[in-house]
Formats: C-alpha cells, structure tokens, sequence
C-alpha cells in the first residue's frame, strides 16, 4: 500500500502549513518528502521550482543541511554533547568556518531563549528546554523551511504551548513553517490547515 497517493500540495514561501491526521496517516512521510529525506516513488516534488529527483547528491545534501531544518517529536539530541555542541552539529556539515560554529550556536540558542543553557548537557534540560535546543539546532544553518514534526507531543500542555508560541514567533519573522500536529487549537494557529487520511488529502481549511 502506498503511503500516499495524489497528493498535490504547494507550500509558499513564508506560510505556515499544519498537517493533521489520524496515524498512520502519511503525516510523517509528507513531511519527510518536503524535507528531501525521502522522495516519491511517482509523482513530482519540487523544491524552490527545481525537480528534487533530478538533483544530484552533493545538491541533495547541501540542500538538506543548508535550506532546511528538521523539528522532532523526541528531541534526537546527542547525550554526550554540551547543548552548544548539539546546536552546531549542522554546522559541521556545511561550509562556515569553525570559528563561528560557536558564536552561532549561541546566537541560535539566544534566539530560543537558551542561552543560559550552552553548556549543560540534553540530560539536565526539561523537556519544553529540549525541544528548544532542537530548534535551535534546526535553525542554526537559517534554514528557508522549518519543518516539525508533533513537536509539542511529548509535552505538557504549558510547555507545549511556549513551544508552539515560539514557532509563531519565527513565523513572523519570515520562516517557512510546516508543523505536523494532533493538537487541534494548535494546528488552528497556521493559514492552512491540510487534513491527511489513509495518505489522500482530505481536506484544507483556512482557520
Ligand atoms: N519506511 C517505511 N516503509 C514502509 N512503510 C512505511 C514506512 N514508514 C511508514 N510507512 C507506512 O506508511 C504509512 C504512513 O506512515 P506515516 O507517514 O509514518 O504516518 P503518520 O506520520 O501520519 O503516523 C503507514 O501505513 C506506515 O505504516
Ligand atoms: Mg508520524
């Protein structure tokens, strides 16, 4: 069976887009297709007007890690490494030189609200602390498309609730924001609301 089929989305630059669905409903598949980790088996996606099949690796790869930053629902922070170290793991891959590494990380985490955090370790964070040095992570490289993916499902709803005030807040600031959710009021907040089902779209609302 085919996690999705004739599914025709266009995400414009600057919008924010959340996507609800049932599991199993192809949200993550979605999200990892917009993100170029996956790529449809028919059917075409373009980023930015160009055929992303038709890209060869080292574009491939320079646009996951340059244009594009990547939200989870459980954090993926790397247990051995100070927060600051998290945060410029992107970097690593990409072209800056090591000597910004750092005072960009902490920029990032500035823009989040965790500076005072840089150097302790993922283990001494809450959760709605996590998530934050995650997104920071994410947005490190600046990247043009911010993806999440039920970033507040492992969080309380007050934490939750900073958490999704926080990805507003980098909406309007200019980031392409597409958030994948089953919070109902949370989903509510974007400018589009693209319903999933048995991988078909089953419907788009303006909220
Ligand atoms: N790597 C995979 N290989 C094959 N099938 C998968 C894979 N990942 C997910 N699926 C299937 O694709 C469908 C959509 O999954 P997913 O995108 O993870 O849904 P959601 O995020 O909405 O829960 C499900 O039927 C799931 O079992
Ligand atoms: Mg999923």
């Amino acid at each position: 069976m085919a996690a999705l089929t004739e599914v025709s989305l266009d995400i414009r630059e600057g919008e924010k887009v959340a996507i609800m669905g049932p599991s199993g409903s192809g949200k993550t598949t979605l999200l990892s297709i917009l993100g170029c980790l996956d790529r449809p088996t028919r059917g075409e996606h373009l980023f930015e007007g160009r055929s992303v099949a038709e890209l060869d690796d080292d574009t491939l790869s320079r646009l996951r890690n340059r244009a594009i930053g990547f939200v989870f629902q459980s954090f993926h922070l790397l247990p051995h490494l100070s927060v600051a170290e998290n945060v410029e793991t992107p970097l690593q891959y990409g072209e800056r030189p090591m000597r910004e590494w750092r005072p960009r990380a902490l920029e990032a985490l500035g823009r989040v609200g965790l500076a005072a955090r840089a150097d302790h370790r993922p283990s001494e964070l809450s959760g709605g602390e996590a998530q934050r040095a995650a997104i920071a992570r994410a947005l490190v490289v600046e990247p043009r498309l911010l993806l999440a993916d039920e970033p507040t499902g492992n969080l309380d709803t007050a934490t939750g609730g900073e958490i999704a005030a926080l990805l507003d807040e980098l909406h309007a600031q200019g980031s392409t924001v597409v958030l994948v959710t089953h919070n109902e009021p949370l989903a509510r907040r974007a400018e589009r609301l693209v319903t999933l089902r048995d991988g078909r779209i089953e419907g788009e609302t303006r909220p």
